[in-house]
């Protein structure tokens, strides 16, 4: 694998062996010293053109524990607003001496176009409305441990609820769960629905209500007001009351249900519960699998395979 551009490029297997990889990340993040040499003397380079803080960090600490030298641009403080083309910026930060690029960037498709202007790896943190492939790897490994499905979705009934047609996490989440077996349900008012989903492998419905008692995992999505170019509902307290997740829906689904969200979080729209008093929210698995995630996905571009450090208590190698 040279580059993570779209979560559609991975099947079910390839899904899992990152998986599989990500459970020794988790392993090294449980030591003591949760840091190892192996990316010792790559350099990965964080270029975001569009706010992010957790995202970066995540995959900033990730290069970090795998001892990559790691280096950050924000946009705002770029030649970028000097006028300097795309190709520019990444040609000239290429010629440093980089071997991976982390891109996030508001235009889809843009993580894609890079590949052609330099021969480092690049991963996609996130592209317009488009992709977000290490979320939806994180997304699945923190089903896969929370339900305990080591190697597969077979039978899970996973709802994502709300703002689809923005969301760049709910499109590769689809992918991903689907590919993995699972039975997806995009639960939206149809104005904030892609205008057509009849290519998409799941089933659609206005009536979370309906649907709550039978979920394995419900997915929230966040309101993405800054994409919005109008109004598409009639009120965001509407829009709680039909899709929030309220105490009474709540209190509605299945003992071992998930409650997830990708974060961040409008408090009072889409979860009008704290999640810290939901008993099923892995809202902080899913940042703290974030890193170990993005950690497998560095060392499988990156790493030569064999000098990720055995596992100090059975010895085991990935
Ligand atoms: C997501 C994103 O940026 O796509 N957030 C994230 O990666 N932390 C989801 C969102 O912004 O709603």
């Amino acid at each position: 694998m040279k580059h993570l551009l779209d979560i559609g490029d991975l099947d079910a297997a390839a899904i899992v062996h990152l998986l599989d990889l990500t459970d020794h990340m988790v392993e090294i993040n449980r030591r003591p010293m949760p840091k190892v040499p192996a990316l010792r003397g790559k350099t990965v380079v964080n270029l975001f053109f569009e706010d992010s803080t957790r995202t970066r960090t995540s995959f900033d600490t990730a290069a970090r524990r795998l001892s990559a030298d790691v280096m950050n641009f924000a946009v705002s403080s770029s030649s970028v607003n000097k006028g300097e083309s795309l190709r520019d910026t990444i040609e000239t930060i290429t010629a440093m001496g980089v071997d991976a690029f982390v891109v996030r960037h508001s235009s889809s498709g843009a993580p894609t176009l890079i590949t052609r202007w330099t021969n480092a790896s690049i991963v996609n943190a996130g592209d317009g409305w488009h992709q977000h492939p290490t979320q939806a790897l994180l997304d699945c490994y923190t089903i896969r441990t929370a339900l305990q499905r080591p190697t597969g979705f077979d039978g899970l009934r996973i709802a994502i609820v709300g703002d689809v047609k923005h969301s760049r996490v709910a499109r590769s989440d689809v992918q991903a769960f689907t590919a993995l077996g699972a039975h997806v349900t995009l639960v939206a008012p149809p104005t904030l629905l892609p205008p057509d989903t009849s290519g998409w492998p799941v089933d659609v419905s206005h009536d979370l209500d309906a649907l709550l008692p039978d979920l394995d995992v419900v997915y929230l999505l966040r309101m993405q007001r800054e994409r919005m170019r109008d109004a598409l509902v009639p009120s965001l307290r509407e829009y709680t009351a039909r899709y929030g997740l309220t105490p009474e829906r709540a209190a509605r689904l299945a003992p071992h249900a998930l409650v997830m969200h990708p974060g961040p979080m409008n408090r009072g729209v889409e979860m009008a519960v704290d999640p810290a008093e939901l008993p099923g929210s892995v809202v902080l698995q899913q940042v703290t699998n974030g890193v170990a995630v993005r950690m497998a996905v560095l060392f499988e571009l990156l790493g030569s395979g064999s000098d990720l450090p055995a596992d100090t208590e059975t010895g085991t190698r990935p």
